[in-house]
């Protein structure tokens, strides 16, 4: 049993991470500034402090009353397309914010940081599967992924090189599940919830042009168990960069085919001309693929994907 603090633990990854910890006997503390989190989330068991971690003040009122052992850092603005519109609301909270989680781990004793970090700092890549070696140069393509970039490279300076706590960074690739973000809550919600809500509204899916671009969606439970390992393993702790996605992806279209439960091979033709699909302007900040490499997460956490693509999305539809 562990004094665990998750911060973002109102969130979608965060609060199943808190449930997680809780069902196997952790003593949860939870730091959310409600800004994207739900109150609804919450686990009676975890108790949350409603605070803004980019104040750095008082979130080390926090660490110091609470004393925790392992964090699961996840607080974050969390979605690419408003990183263009407040930028300096990106740097506030995923840089100096984890800034200030680093700075309270390090002087109340921390033992190690699980980071939430994303495939988002790979940007555009020739190759197709993606490594966590390879050069990232400017790539990255929107505040968002840089912010979440300059995070990964604060828990490699600020942690057990520097006299800070032990850190491990998780790049996550498409993460879904239950309490994914939904059109309900705003114009920014994930590629799934936007399907899922427009699926039970029998309303055609709308697809960001030119929907053949491929990304590797993992579900939140294999997420979640990437995190518990990670703050375990003894191979880790030096702020490695581990990706965590499936090492498969599909097509948007294949993703529309399986959320309206059709066949995977239904064509883009067949579903824009009966009304199922329609087209919606192009965006900024879209890669064409995403693909895991998983690798080194197989040899540092002995971890693999449990949950494959269409048996998650079957879940949820039902
Ligand atoms: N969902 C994905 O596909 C995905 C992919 C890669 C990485 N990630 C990372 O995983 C983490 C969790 O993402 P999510 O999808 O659960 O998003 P989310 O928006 O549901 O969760 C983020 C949580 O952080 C909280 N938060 C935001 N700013 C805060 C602040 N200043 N102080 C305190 N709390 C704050 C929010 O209220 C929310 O509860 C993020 O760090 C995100 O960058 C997510």
């Amino acid at each position: 049993m562990s004094r665990v603090l998750v911060t973002g633990g109102l969130g979608f990854i965060g609060s199943t991470i808190v449930d997680a910890c809780v069902d196997r006997g952790d003593n949860v503390i939870s730091v959310d500034d409600l800004s994207t989190g739900k109150e609804k989330y919450g686990n009676p068991k975890a108790l949350n402090h409603r605070v803004d971690i980019s104040d750095a003040i008082v979130l080390e009122k926090v660490f110091e009353a609470e004393r925790p052992e392992i964090i699961f850092h996840t607080a974050a603005l969390a979605r690419i397309q408003p990183s263009f519109e407040n930028p300096e609301r990106y740097f506030a909270v995923n840089a100096v914010g984890t800034k200030n989680v680093l700075a309270a781990a390090k002087k109340y004793g921390v033992k190690r940081i699980v980071y939430s970090a994303s495939s988002s700092a790979y940007g555009e890549q020739d190759a197709s599967s993606l490594t966590e070696d390879m050069k990232l140069g400017a790539q990255a393509a929107h505040p968002y992924g840089s912010t979440k970039r300059m995070g990964e490279m604060l828990m490699r300076d600020m942690g057990k090189a520097t006299g800070g706590p032990e850190t491990v960074c998780l790049r996550y690739f498409n993460v879904y599940g239950p309490r994914q973000s939904t059109t309900a809550e705003g114009p920014y919600a994930t590629v799934i919830g936007i399907f899922l809500d427009q699926r039970r509204q029998g309303k055609p899916l709308s697809v960001v042009p030119d929907g053949n671009q491929r990304r590797d969606f993992t579900a939140v439970d294999d997420v979640v168990r990437a995190n518990l390992l990670a703050s375990l393993s003894p191979k880790v702790g030096n702020g490695e960069i581990i990706n965590i996605g499936t090492g498969r992806n599909y097509s948007i279209w294949e993703v529309a085919a399986l959320i309206l439960g059709l066949p995977l091979g239904t064509s883009s033709e067949e579903l824009l001309t009966s009304g199922k699909c329609i087209m919606t302007p192009p965006r900024r900040g879209e890669v064409q693929e995403t693909l895991a490499d998983i690798t080194r997460a197989k040899t540092l956490l002995a971890w693999e994907p449990e949950v494959s693509f269409p048996d998650g999305i079957s879940r949820l539809r039902s």
